[in-house]
């Protein structure tokens, strides 16, 4: 049987939690470690959702915390992957809290994540590519191979000179075109 297409979309993961007092602080609001640790179960379920094999975090992106998020409030965590590379995924996820008596909606967390798929022995093994299939999702699987460079390139993976595509981005937006 021919294996269906691996969209964005069948990545997606989506999980509603509600912030109890083992979660909070002294003020009564979400610690932000508890958040970071659902948004991390969230995005890698949807990453191996992708994968079909186990993934690991490798990195996160910077994560703000917009808002304090209460005690009894409804925490909704939606994940998807954007972009699948050899070894690694990016998967983006978003964060909403609703007050369930006022039923207030706000927009509180994104950021996005790095796995890694790995095999018995710990090692990255290859994951199958990813077919957007809106304009929405083939933007965001282009800004994916954006950020994967930026990243490599903070960590000291990879120079400067060798990040094609930034570079690539940069001197379109400058309008010169011989960049070599
Ligand atoms: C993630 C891990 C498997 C990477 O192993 P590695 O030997 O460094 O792998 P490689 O250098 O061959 O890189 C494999 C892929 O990971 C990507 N990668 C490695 N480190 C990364 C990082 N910090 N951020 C984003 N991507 C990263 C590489 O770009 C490469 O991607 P590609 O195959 O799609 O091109 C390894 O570092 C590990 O097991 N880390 C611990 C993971 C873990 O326990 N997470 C939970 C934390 S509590």
């Amino acid at each position: 049987m021919e294996e269906p297409l691996r969209t964005p979309a069948a990545s997606r993961c989506h999980m509603t939690e509600m912030v109890l007092p083992n979660d909070t602080n002294i003020r009564n609001t979400l610690f932000g470690g508890r958040l970071l640790s659902l948004m991390d179960k969230c995005a890698a379920i949807s990453a191996m959702r992708h994968a079909g094999n186990l993934c690991v975090t490798a990195g996160i992106d910077s994560v703000d915390f917009w808002h304090p998020i209460n005690l009894g409030d409804a925490v909704m965590l939606d994940a998807w992957v954007n972009r699948a590379f050899r070894t690694s995924l990016e998967v983006e996820v978003t964060v909403q809290t609703q007050n369930l008596a006022s039923k207030e909606l706000r927009h509180c967390n994104h950021a996005f994540f790095s796995f890694v798929s790995i095999d018995e022995d710990g090692m990255p093994k290859a994951v199958p590519a990813i077919h957007p299939q809106t304009e929405e999702e083939a933007e965001r699987y282009k800004l994916a191979a954006l950020r994967r460079e930026l990243r490599l390139y903070q960590k000291g993976h990879i120079r400067l000179v060798d990040a094609k595509l930034i570079k690539e981005e940069i001197f379109a937006a400058l309008a010169i075109k011989d960049f070599k």
